[in-house]
């Protein structure tokens, strides 16, 4: 493995970012859900300067969603319970990507279902769609009926969805699959869907939260549980990312969790990421996908990176250095008489 050492001093740093096939001139790309197709950031934002849009989770049927209230304020977070509302697959096509694919904006596609079956239609409907980046497959809604439906909970459930996504999706587009937090072992499911045929992976999808309303003395959602995101969920991101990174570091992995800045961005390079998706910060920020990625390309020009790709798992890297210097400093005082 080559060691990239930082020389300090600013300088023009590439930050271009690929996740597989997906090639793209900057690193930052919108989250799933918090901001439908894009469309609603266009005034704050040149949507085809970032990474890509990534939608709203499409299914096969147009859906009004869980009860409200939706939304609930947490400390550095927000617990949200929409029950992925939406048009459904062919108004989202007539209507959605079609705006998107006007615009020239990259689009990455999230879909999700109540079934294999369901996962392997929305494929096969997307299959001959033109202007879609890469799939999102969101196999890690925590806001379903039953967590027997969370197919990101189970390695096996989680593989048949993404088998049949890759099997059933147009071959140069590459498939992501979104991951859940909430499990033992996220490198048995991140192997369980590369070994399906995944590009990559997504990491992560919100934690399963709940908020109790003291005045009501009852849970403030609709929905009683939703998913918690923003600046609270950051570390468990991060060492999400780190796992998956260390066991699989070929892997292409899409970054997310609680990214607010710049340097927010570049723990998740550090730690094995390849690009970024920012939510819940466009929710006070809509500028916020640009203006992280200029935070992070000044801290990678300060640091004396030529490009973004040279930071993608050097803490690893940096970690491995750090604890060979240490032992080695150890073996050296057991040396000495
Ligand atoms: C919803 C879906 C998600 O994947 C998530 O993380 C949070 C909320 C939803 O539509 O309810």
């Amino acid at each position: 493995m080559t060691v990239h050492t930082p020389v300090p001093g600013p300088g023009a740093v590439d930050m271009s970012s690929a996740l597989g096939r997906l090639v793209m001139p900057d690193p930052v790309l919108t989250a799933s859900g918090c901001a439908a197709a894009g469309r609603e950031l266009a005034p704050f934002l040149d949507l085809r300067a970032i990474g890509a849009v990534v939608t709203k989770s499409i299914m096969l049927e147009p859906r009004s969603g869980r009860p409200t209230p939706r939304m609930a304020e947490t400390p550095s977070g927000m617990v949200n319970s929409i029950g992925l509302q939406g048009p459904g697959i062919e108004e989202f096509i007539a209507k959605d990507l079609r705006w998107l694919r006007e615009r020239g904006i990259r689009t990455v596609v999230s879909i999700a279902g109540g079934s294999v079956q369901e996962y392997q239609k929305l494929a096969q409907r997307l299959r001959h769609e033109p202007g879609i980046a890469a799939l999102e497959v969101n196999i890690s809604c925590p806001n379903v009926e039953s967590r027997g439906q969370v197919f990101a909970c189970d390695p096996f459930s989680a593989g048949s969805v993404v088998q049949v996504v890759r099997r059933h999706s147009a071959p140069d587009v590459p498939v992501l699959a979104k991951l859940s937090p909430d499990v033992t072992d996220i490198v048995a499911i991140a192997k369980s869907v590369l070994d399906a045929g995944a590009d990559g992976v997504s990491l992560i999808n919100t934690l399963l939260g709940m908020v109790i309303d003291p005045d009501t003395m009852r849970p403030t959602l609709g929905g009683m549980t939703g998913g918690l995101s923003g600046p609270a969920i950051r570390p468990v991101a991060v060492r999400a990312v780190w796992q998956v990174h260390a066991a699989f570091p070929r892997v292409p992995i899409l970054g997310m969790g609680g990214i607010r800045t710049g340097q927010d961005a570049f723990e998740f390079l550090l730690a094995g990421a390849s690009a970024v998706s920012v939510g819940t910060a466009v929710f006070n920020d809509p500028h916020a996908p640009a203006r992280i990625s200029a935070e992070l390309r000044d801290i990678l020009a300060a640091r004396g990176f030529a490009s973004l790709s040279d930071a993608v798992g050097l803490g690893h890297t940096m970690q491995a250095r750090h604890v060979a210097a240490r032992d080695a400093r150890r073996a050296a005082q057991e040396d000495t008489p």
